[in-house]
C-alpha cells in the first residue's frame, strides 16, 4: 500500500541522513596555524601501519566509506559500546569486519602530542583514508577539513544505510543519491574494491549461484576460499592480480565478469539502468588516468558529508565523547 517500494526505500533513507552537505565550511588550509605538523604525523602513521600490513590500507579506505554513510564523517564509527551507549561498530555491515580502529587511535595519539584537543577525529580518518589510497599506488588529493565529530552514533543507520554485497543496482543507487553521490560517484567509488579482502559470508552466493559471473573463476574461489558450507570467515582478494595495488584492475574483472561480490557485478552486465555505470565500468578499465582521477574526485565528495563549525566537538579519544 502507498508508496512503491523503492520510493519508500528512498524517503526512508533520506529521514536517515541528518546531516548536510556543507562544503563552504570545509577547506584545505583549517589546520594550517593550529596544527602545522598534522599531514605529517598522518602520514607517517599510516606508512608504519601498511608497512606492518598492507590490507590495513583498504581497512581504513572503507572506515571512512562506513564512517561518512552513517551520519557524515563524523567519526561515528569509532565510538566504542558501552553500558548505556550502543555504537556502529557491531552493525551488521560492521562487526567482525571493519578494521583499523587501533591505527586512528594510534594517529590520533600522536596528533593530541603535538596539537591538544585541535583536530577532530573525523579529519584524521579523511587524511588516512587518502594516505591509505596514495600508499598502495593509488592516486592521491587534496582533503578538505574542518570536520567536528559527532556526539552520538546510530547503530540503526548503519545497518540500514550501508549497502549489502547482494544489493541491486537501483539499491545501490538509491542509497548512492540519498547521501548526494551519483552514478558516476557509486562507479568511482566502488573502485576501492580493487584492494582488500572479503570475507566468504558475503561472497558465497554468488560464486555458488549466480548466472553472472566467470566459470573458472567461480571453481576457483569456491575451491581455495569458500566452501559451500562453513569458512564463513575465510578470506579472499577482491581483486585477484593484485589485491594491495591501487590500479584499475578491479574494472577489468568486472567485465571478465571475475568478481567477488554480486552487488560489485551489478554496476556492469546487469541489463538494469540506463547503461551509465557499464560504459563508466569499460571507460575505467581502458584508461586508470580517467579512473584515478574520478576516484579522487569522488572521495572529496564523499568527504563532503560533514558537521561543522559549532556542532559536535574536537574528541579528545576518538572511542568516546568528550564528558
Ligand atoms: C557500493 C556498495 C558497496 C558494497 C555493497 C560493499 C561491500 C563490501 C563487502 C561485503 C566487503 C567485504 C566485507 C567483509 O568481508 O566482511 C567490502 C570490503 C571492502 N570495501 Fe566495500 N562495499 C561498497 C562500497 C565501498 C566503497 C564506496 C568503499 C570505499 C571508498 C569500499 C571499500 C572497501 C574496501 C577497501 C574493502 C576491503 C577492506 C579490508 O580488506 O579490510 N567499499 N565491501
Ligand atoms: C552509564 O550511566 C550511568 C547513569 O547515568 C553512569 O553513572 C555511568 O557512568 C554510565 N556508564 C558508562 C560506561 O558510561
Ligand atoms: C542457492 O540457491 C538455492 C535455491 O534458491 C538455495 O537453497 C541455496 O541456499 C543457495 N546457496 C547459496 C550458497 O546461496
Ligand atoms: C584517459 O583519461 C584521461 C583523463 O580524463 C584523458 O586525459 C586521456 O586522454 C584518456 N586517455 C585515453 C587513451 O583515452
Amino acid at each position: 500500500m502507498g508508496m512503491p517500494r523503492p520510493l519508500l526505500l528512498a524517503v526512508a533513507l533520506m529521514a536517515a541522513t541528518a546531516v548536510v552537505v556543507v562544503d563552504g565550511q570545509l577547506f584545505p588550509t583549517f589546520y594550517d596555524a593550529t596544527c602545522p605538523v598534522l599531514p605529517s604525523v598522518v602520514r607517517r602513521g599510516m606508512a608504519q601501519a601498511v608497512q606492518k600490513e598492507a590490507r590495513m590500507a583498504a581497512s581504513i579506505l572503507r572506515l571512512f566509506f562506513h564512517d561518512c554513510f552513517v551520519n557524515g564523517c563524523d567519526a561515528s564509527i569509532l565510538l566504542d559500546d558501552t553500558a548505556n551507549f550502543t555504537g556502529e561498530k557491531n552493525a551488521g555491515p560492521n562487526a567482525n569486519s571493519l578494521r583499523g580502529y587501533e591505527v586512528i587511535d594510534a594517529i590520533k595519539a600522536q596528533v593530541e602530542a603535538s596539537c591538544k584537543a585541535t583536530v577532530s577525529c573525523a579529519d584524521i580518518v579523511a587524511l588516512a583514508a587518502r594516505d591509505a589510497v596514495s600508499l598502495l599506488g593509488g592516486p592521491s588529493w587534496t582533503v578538505q577539513l574542518g570536520r567536528r565529530d559527532g556526539q552520538t552514533a546510530n547503530q540503526n543507520a548503519a545497518n540500514t544505510n550501508l549497502p549489502p554485497p547482494d544489493a541491486t543496482l537501483s539499491d545501490l543507487l538509491t542509497r548512492f543519491s540519498a547521501k548526494g553521490l551519483d552514478a558516476r560517484d557509486l562507479t568511482a567509488l566502488s573502485g576501492a574494491h580493487t584492494v582488500g579482502w572479503a570475507r566468504c559470508t558475503t561472497f558465497r552466493a554468488h560464486i555458488y549461484n549466480d548466472t553472472a559471473v566467470d566459470g573458472a573463476f567461480a571453481a576457483q574461489v569456491r575451491g581455495k576460499s569458500c566452501p559451500s558450507a562453513g569458512g564463513d570467515g575465510n578470506l579472499a582478494p577482491l581483486e585477484l592480480r593484485a589485491p594491495a595495488a591501487f590500479d584499475n584492475g578491479y574494472f577489468k574483472d568486472l567485465v571478465a565478469r571475475r568478481v567477488l561480490l554480486r552487488s560489485d557485478q551489478e554496476l556492469y552486465g546487469s541489463g538494469a539502468g540506463d547503461g551509465t555505470t557499464d560504459a563508466l565500468v569499460r571507460a575505467y578499465a581502458a584508461n586508470a588516468t580517467l579512473f584515478a582521477a574520478d576516484f579522487a574526485a569522488a572521495m572529496v565528495r564523499l568527504g563532503r558529508l560533514a558537521l561543522t563549525g559549532k556542532s559536535g566537538e574536537v574528541r579528545i579519544n576518538c572511542r568516546r565523547v568528550n564528558s
